[in-house]
């Protein structure tokens, strides 16, 4: 909400500057590593108005290296003591999940159910960065995707736009706080805006063809709850949608976004992404990128220099309008007043409890990891002989993560370290290897269990990073393969970033433990959950193919007119495909419990609902009784879906609507609410508008998509 007082200032000063200050404003430059009298100079001179704190530590590698506060203060006293208007300025970097201290990558985020964990563990992030000088993170990323090819699915919410939304406002709620202006919040950045996640065929950076319906009912709710939830800040995407890059794209970021969507903050576009609408094609040269994209509504050009180099020449030829140049400026000094960064630019200096957020970081990644499988092998013994086998039972650096800047590989929980920490009397850890050697073979011979630990490189995820094959190894495979023709269970722990197809390795598995790259605390986290100290109660916010051939496969398709829907296992005799079985391996929502679980008596508070009623805030509510029928405590995370059966467009056999995680403890049972009104029983048509549709909803309850406990409800 803006605030007069505010906007006053910001008129005011923005009256007194000039062109190049304007400009210097928008200008983010890379932070320099060591002391550059040229980069002092330009801050002087207004030219500077953002680093990207991208030197101060080696992106990628296993070193961690903290920042230069003494150097970040020096810059922050030049831009708000020795600079002419003392406009202080705003230092971002990529602290995407986690800062010293790393969570699970988002994607594993997303499948804890549990928001309330990760906004509390995103103030932890922020208090961490910001007391090394960050100012802004450039996360939550909130691209929804449904091709795990795609390297950056790991970095996003998955296919859902209800997870999104639920993600986006955790994510921007923790870093911001309620207090954006506090010296322990940092501004948070919605990216990538928009469509980004749909790249053809998974190829990172390609070309995406998104209807409005699709880009409204799909790509755009979570970036709309971040916008609701505040964010400060929103960066462009690298991709087209349609032939227009979003970049250049004025629909996309004044109409929408701006406009529509209300966001009063400013937009900054990815690195490089401004001259790169002169390798897309559509601008001629960089002063051409540079009108297109500040017209457009790129309020901030990070990194490449066109509009610190471009837009004098451009605002005097009059091809960008003094008024346009002032809109931006104006967006950035609010971001810059709202962070409170003109009272305090400097380095904030306070106590920190690193191990309080490493043991919540600890108790997030539990309740990220996914039970796939379980035939009653876990939880183990903590007196059990265990052969850990496999190439991630070691790893440290892996489990960090992809986009892991200043996480330090020395201070990670190896699933090995984890595992052995619980071993009590009688019980050993023996193995760790990749290939089973006599040696090996001889150690299965007199285990209780193996426990398989496989995964991919991290460095095999994320930006660039995509694949196209999402299958399992084959020395993995044979591993388990290996393991099982012993004749002991096999625990298959898997450390990947992405959705994998797990077809092939299924048949010699008993268990399997979906932990993702699962950040510090992974090791320990897992074992946590192989012992049983913790209850499984994770949930894929993603499908799981058989095969690479079925993607994309993803929960909320609509029905074609032959009802040859194999997701839902619908029509077996024209099938998706004829080499595989059409269902998903794992649907969306699906995760195991050491508990087991009961849904039943779903009821609605009415059965039909007047269409004028339910505009007017009316609300149906559902509820249903969740009994835990087994002997253990628990949680399950029990899913409100619904089905629009008849409308004017084709609506999706399953939409989530609803997610609650509940405790029951063991032979209890609960009474689980949701609520049902226009926002979740409308949509967003060909013409943009919103609305429900008169006619029948079924209304589903359960614990993954394929959800059938149902009810019916119209809207009359
Ligand atoms: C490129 C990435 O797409 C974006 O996510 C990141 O924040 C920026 N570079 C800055 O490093």
């Amino acid at each position: 909400m803006k605030d007069r007082i505010t906007e006053e200032k910001i008129e005011r000063l923005i009256s007194q500057m000039t062109l190049r200050e304007k400009i210097g404003q928008l200008n983010m430059v890379p932070s320099p590593s060591g002391e550059d009298e040229a980069v002092f100079e330009m801050l002087r001179r207004g030219e500077i108005g953002a680093f990207i704190m991208s030197n101060t530590a080696h992106a990628y590698s296993e070193d961690s290296v903290s920042a230069d506060e003494a150097l970040i203060n020096k810059m922050h006293r030049i831009a708000a003591e020795e600079s002419r208007l003392g406009i202080p300025l705003i230092c971002g970097r990529d602290v995407i999940h986690g800062h010293y201290t790393v969570l699970p990558i988002p994607i594993a985020l997303a499948a804890s159910f549990d928001f309330d964990a990760v906004r509390e563990c995103y103030s932890d992030v922020a208090r961490e960065a910001a007391r090394d000088g960050i100012q802004w993170a450039f996360t939550p990323m909130l691209d929804l995707a449904r091709d795990p090819r795609w390297g950056r699915i790991i970095e996003g919410p998955g296919e859902d736009p209800y997870v999104g939304e639920k993600l986006a406002e955790a994510v921007v709620k923790g870093l911001q706080g309620d207090d954006p202006s506090s010296e322990q919040s940092v501004a948070a950045c919605a990216k990538h805006y928009i469509g980004y996640g749909a790249a053809e065929g998974g190829r990172d950076y390609h070309k995406t063809e998104i209807t409005d319906y699709t880009l409204r009912n799909f790509y755009l709710p979570a970036f709309r709850s971040a916008v609701d939830s505040g964010v400060l800040t929103v960066m462009n995407s690298f991709n087209e949608i349609g032939g227009q890059p979003t970049g250049s794209s004025r629909y996309l970021l004044t109409e929408v976004l701006k406009q529509e969507l209300g966001f009063d903050g400013f937009v900054v576009s990815d690195w490089f992404s401004v001259q790169q609408l002169v390798n897309q094609g559509v601008a001629e040269d960089e002063a051409q990128a540079a009108a297109l994209s500040l017209n457009a509504g790129v309020d901030m050009d990070m990194s490449d220099r066109c509009y610190i180099d471009r837009l004098e020449a451009l605002v005097t030829e009059g091809r960008v309008s003094e008024e346009a140049l002032d809109e931006a400026v104006r967006r950035v000094l609010r971001v810059k007043f709202r962070l409170g960064l003109f009272e305090h630019p400097y380095v904030p200096v306070y106590r920190q409890d690193r191990a309080a957020h490493m043991s919540r970081a600890r108790a997030l990644s539990a309740s990220c990891m996914v039970l796939l499988k379980n035939n009653g092998v876990l939880p183990l013994k903590k007196n059990s002989r265990l052969a850990l086998l496999g190439s991630m039972a070691n790893e440290k650096a892996t489990l960090l993560g992809m986009w892991c800047l200043d996480g330090n590989p020395n201070h990670v929980i190896s699933i090995a370290e984890g595992i052995k920490s619980k071993i009590e009397e009688g019980g050993a850890v023996n193995g760790c290897g990749t290939d089973l050697s006599d040696e090996q073979l001889m150690h299965l011979q007199w285990s209780d269990a193996a426990v398989l630990c496989i995964g991919e490189s991290r460095y095999v995820t994320g930006e660039a990073a995509s694949l196209t094959t999402l299958e399992i190894s084959d020395s993995d495979i044979l591993l388990a393969k290996k393991a099982k023709e012993r004749g002991i269970p096999v625990v298959a722990v898997m450390c990947f970033g992405r959705p994998r197809a797990t077809e092939e390795l299924e048949p010699y598995c008993d268990a399997i433990l979906y932990a993702w790259h699962g950040g510090t605390a992974a090791g320990g986290a897992v074992a946590d959950i192989l012992f049983g100290d913790v209850n499984p109660s994770a949930k894929l916010p993603v499908t799981l193919p058989r095969k690479t051939g079925q993607v994309p496969i993803y929960y909320n398709v609509s029905s074609s007119g032959r009802f040859v829907n194999g997701y839902y296992g619908e029509r077996e005799h024209e099938q998706n495909y004829l080499d595989c079985d059409c269902t998903p391996m794992y649907p969306f929502g699906f995760g195991l419990s050491y508990s087991r679980f009961e849904i039943s008596d779903i009821s609605l508070s009415q059965d039909s609902i007047p269409y004028e009623k339910l505009k007017d805030g009316g609300k149906i509510k559902v509820s249903a009784k969740l009994r835990n029928i087994s002997e253990r405590d628990g949680w399950e995370v029990v899913q409100l879906y619904i089905r629009d059966r008849v409308a004017s467009m084709t609506r999706p056999i399953r939409e989530l609507k609803g997610a609650e995680k509940v405790w029951v403890e063991a032979g209890d049972a609960k009474t689980v609410e949701f609520e049902l009104g226009f926002k979740e029983l409308g949509f967003y048509k060909g013409d943009k508008s919103f609305d429900v549709e008169k006619g029948k909803f079924e209304v589903y309850v359960g614990n993954s998509c394929y959800a059938d406990l149902k009810a019916e409800l119209r809207v009359i």
